[in-house]
C-alpha cells in the first residue's frame, strides 16, 4: 500500500504523465491491465485558464478514469495561482508539479527542469500549489541539470520543505534527455534523505528493470513511461515478478491484435475518426515492436486515414489469422 498524503493506493506501479500520449483512451486501456493511478497530459499554467477546446479535451475524464492526477507546468507565481483555481474546479485525486521536462522551449522559459537551476524558486512555487490544493501535491524532478550539477537531493529536500506529499524523480539529468544510463544512486540518495514517498522513474522497460529500480533505490513506487507504449501488459508482468517471482508470458499476436483493435476504437470514439487514426499511427509501431516482416505494414500505417484502412492493416499482421468485424 502506498500513501501519498491522504491518498491511498493499492498499487505502487503508476502510469507516467506523458505529453502527447496520456489521453483518455490511453489511460483507460492501461487501467484494464492493472494501472491504478494515471495522469492527464501535462498542462501549462498559462494555457489552462484559456479553457480552449484542446485543453478541455486534455482535462476530460469520467468516473471510471480513476485514480487520476493532473500535472502542471509553469514558473510564474501569478499563472500558477490562477491555474490552481481552474484545477480546483475539476475532480483530480492528485496534483503534480513538473520540474523535470527537458524540452528546450520549456526550459528556456525557466519552466520544467529549468527550475532545477533555481531550487528556491521551485520551493516558492510549490508552496503556492500546496497552499491552494484540495488534494495531495507531488513534484517531479530529474537528477539535476547536467552531470556537473547533480542536485537532486538538495532540490528534493527543498520540495519536501515546501510541503509536497510525494516526489517523483527521473534518474536522468536534463542534459541526458531520455538517453544514457539511469542514475540509481541519485535516486537512492533522495530516498534516504526524504520522509515523503519517493517514486522513481527511468528505464522501467521490463519487469526485471522494475525490480532493479526497487532493489537499487529503495523507492516506494515506480512510474512506467516508455515501457507502456504499445505494451499495457507491462503492469501485470511487473506485478507478477514483484509479488511472486512469476515471469508472466508475453501475449501472443492474437491477443496483441485484439488489444490494438480495441485501442484504435477507443481513439476514434474519443478523438473522431480522422484524429483517432492519426493518433493511433504511432501506437501501431509500438505494438508491433519486435514483430517480423511488419515494415511494409508500418509504412502503410503512417499514411492511412480511415478506421477501415487501419483495421485492415492490423488484421494483416503476419501470424494473425482471426477474422475481425469492423465497426
Ligand atoms: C513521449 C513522452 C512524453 C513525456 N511527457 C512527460 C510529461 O508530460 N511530464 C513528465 O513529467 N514526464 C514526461 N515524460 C517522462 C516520463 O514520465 C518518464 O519520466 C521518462 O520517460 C523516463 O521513464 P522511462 O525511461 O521508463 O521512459 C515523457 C516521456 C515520454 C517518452
Amino acid at each position: 500500500m502506498l500513501k501519498i498524503g491522504a491518498l491511498q493506493l493499492k498499487s505502487n506501479l503508476i502510469l507516467a504523465p506523458m505529453a502527447g500520449i496520456s489521453d483518455f483512451p490511453f489511460r483507460m486501456l492501461n487501467r484494464k491491465f492493472g494501472c491504478e493511478l494515471a495522469f492527464v497530459e501535462m498542462i501549462n499554467s498559462r494555457s489552462i485558464s484559456h479553457k480552449s477546446r484542446h485543453t478541455q479535451r486534455m482535462l476530460f475524464s469520467n468516473k471510471d478514469d480513476r485514480l487520476l492526477g493532473v500535472q502542471l507546468l509553469g514558473c510564474e507565481e501569478k499563472f500558477v495561482r490562477k491555474a490552481m483555481d481552474v484545477v480546483n474546479t475539476y475532480k483530480f485525486d492528485i496534483i503534480d508539479f513538473n520540474a523535470a521536462c527537458p524540452v528546450r522551449k520549456v526550459v528556456r522559459r525557466g519552466e520544467g527542469s529549468g527550475l532545477l537551476k533555481d531550487p528556491k524558486k521551485l520551493n516558492k512555487i510549490l508552496k503556492i500549489v500546496v497552499k491552494n490544493a484540495k488534494v495531495p501535491v507531488t513534484v517531479k524532478i530529474r537528477s539535476g541539470w547536467d552531470k556537473d550539477s547533480i542536485n537532486a537531493k538538495e532540490a528534493a529536500l527543498s520540495c519536501q520543505d515546501a510541503g509536497v506529499n510525494g516526489l517523483f524523480i527521473h534518474g536522468r539529468t536534463r542534459a541526458q534527455g531520455y538517453s544514457g544510463t539511469v542514475d540509481y544512486n541519485a535516486i537512492r540518495q533522495v530516498k534516504d534523505a526524504l520522509e515523503i514517498p519517493v517514486i522513481a522513474s527511468g528505464d522501467i522497460l521490463s519487469p526485471q528493470l522494475a525490480k532493479k529500480m526497487f532493489d537499487e533505490t529503495g523507492c516506494d513506487a515506480i512510474i512506467i513511461a516508455r515501457g507502456a507504449l504499445g505494451n499495457p501488459w507491462i503492469f501485470k508482468e511487473i506485478k507478477g515478478l514483484l509479488d511472486s517471482g512469476e515471469v508472466v508470458q508475453r501475449p501472443g499476436i492474437e491477443e496483441i491484435v485484439k488489444v490494438m483493435l480495441e485501442h484504435l476504437d477507443m481513439c476514434i470514439d474519443f478523438h473522431g475518426e480522422k484524429n483517432g487514426v492519426i493518433i493511433f499511427r504511432k501506437f501501431f509501431s509500438w505494438y508491433t515492436r519486435g514483430f517480423r516482416k511488419v515494415r511494409p505494414l508500418r509504412e502503410l500505417s503512417s499514411r492511412v486515414k480511415t478506421r477501415l484502412e487501419m483495421n485492415e492493416i492490423i488484421q494483416a499482421i503476419p501470424g494473425h489469422s482471426a477474422v475481425l468485424v469492423c465497426r
